[in-house]
């Protein structure tokens, strides 16, 4: 066979299995999804991959994201018949840089990554390349080594600008777009700020996407940062932790609002692990318990069930949307390229420099969800069934 004929073979084969895999969304249960993988694999029996095992490296499973990300990348590799070595690493550096390390030394024949610290795998990252291995990294930018070949993710300073939009939007400044609102309050409006962990390059991305969309709100005055904690650093969160974002939010309470919340009128949250915390801290307070009964508009990332059943009832007030069944059908697609001897095809080659190199990236879009868009974007889609939204998991 000539090389034109196996790519189109792969990409007939990759049509098939990606149309298989991407039926499920993040509350597909194993029995459906082991359905799909199975029926994948059988769609061309003369290519056997089964010799061939993929390493998938995820963080946590802390956050039902990551969980629905293994998942989805588990069921489209084996839908390709791979064979999957799905770890996950309990958010802890060692632990994943061991992972990895036997992943290598297994013999994985590609490696996908969701990395913890992004900084932290540069010895791993050097043995995979010496013994031939591609990297993928995946949703998170791994810096600091020249042996990453590929990056799937969303466009993460978009996000960011999409979670500082809807606080606008949400506190009545803006319409859903961010266009000027006709009756737009003249403030003051008093918001917090928080960022995710500094350690993964997205958090970055995030925040200065959020602030280059705010700040010309505290110019103005119309939004004032009441704590005056406004630097990465400072509102950081180690970890995208849910108890220490829940403990600042509390600390911010007794320091800058009295005890009670007063004069609060919005939180920039970058995940909605984040959300839960703030939303926790302040309705601990008296605050709420809805928006309409006063709870500050608190805004997120991943669409994670607990925060859309949260969206659903008036409480968090939106979060952003980033299908992990489409990341994940790029991360297959980027693997399956490199296992044949082909290049994944990338839609951005200049924004992500991880320090050493430039990484060649396939960037997805994001939708902004709130309450009346659960139905339109993660119902009708399939990612959720509604009686996941009503009950919350
Ligand atoms: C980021 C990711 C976000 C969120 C966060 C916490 O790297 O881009 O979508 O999941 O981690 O898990």
């Amino acid at each position: 066979m000539n090389k034109k004929i196996i790519a189109a073979g792969v990409a007939g084969m990759l049509a098939l299995a990606m149309a298989g895999c991407s039926g499920g969304g993040a509350g597909t249960d194993d029995g459906a999804g082991a359905a799909t993988g199975s029926t994948g694999a059988t769609t061309d029996a003369a290519v056997d991959n089964s010799d061939v095992t993929i390493g998938v490296a995820m963080p946590t499973q802390t956050s039902q994201r990551w969980i629905a990300d293994g998942k989805a990348v588990q069921e489209g590799l084996e839908a390709l018949g791979y064979k999957v070595d799905l770890q996950y690493a309990g958010d802890d550096i060692p632990t994943q840089t061991q992972q990895i390390d036997q992943m290598i030394t297994k013999g994985d024949k590609l490696l996908i990554i969701a990395s913890i610290d992004g900084t932290a795998l540069t010895s791993q990252l050097q043995a995979a390349a010496d013994a031939g291995i591609k990297v993928i990294s995946y949703d998170r930018l791994i810096r600091g080594s020249e042996n990453v070949d590929f990056y799937v993710s969303f466009d993460n300073y978009k996000v960011g600008v999409a979670q500082a939009t809807s606080l606008l939007y949400g506190l009545g400044l803006t319409d859903k777009e961010g266009k000027a609102a006709a009756n737009a309050p003249a403030g003051p409006l008093n918001i917090e700020l928080f960022a995710g962990s500094s350690d993964d390059n997205n958090a970055g991305f995030f925040f200065d996407g959020a602030m280059d969309t705010l700040q010309p709100y505290i110019d103005k005055g119309t939004l004032v940062v009441k704590s005056g904690q406004t630097d990465f650093a400072t509102v950081a969160t180690l970890r995208w932790d849910q108890a220490e974002a829940q403990k600042r939010m509390e600390n911010l309470l007794t320091s800058t609002y009295g005890g009670n919340g007063a004069g609060l009128a919005g939180v920039l949250s970058p995940f909605d692990g984040i959300s839960r915390g703030v939303i926790t801290a302040l309705q601990g307070v008296g605050m709420g318990p809805s928006i309409e009964q006063g709870l500050p508009i608190v805004t997120g990332q991943d669409a994670e069930i607990a925060s859309v059943k949260l969206i659903n009832d008036g409480v968090q007030f939106s979060t952003i949307f980033k299908d992990t069944r489409k990341l994940a059908d790029e991360a297959v697609a980027a693997a399956k390229a490199y296992l044949v001897g082909d290049e994944p095809e990338a839609n951005d080659t200049e924004t992500y420099d991880n320090g050493v190199k430039v990484v060649p990236s396939m960037l997805l879009v994001v939708d902004t969800v709130n309450k009346d868009d659960i139905k339109s974007l993660l119902v009708d889609s399939g990612y959720y069934t509604q009686a996941q939204v009503d009950a919350g998991q």
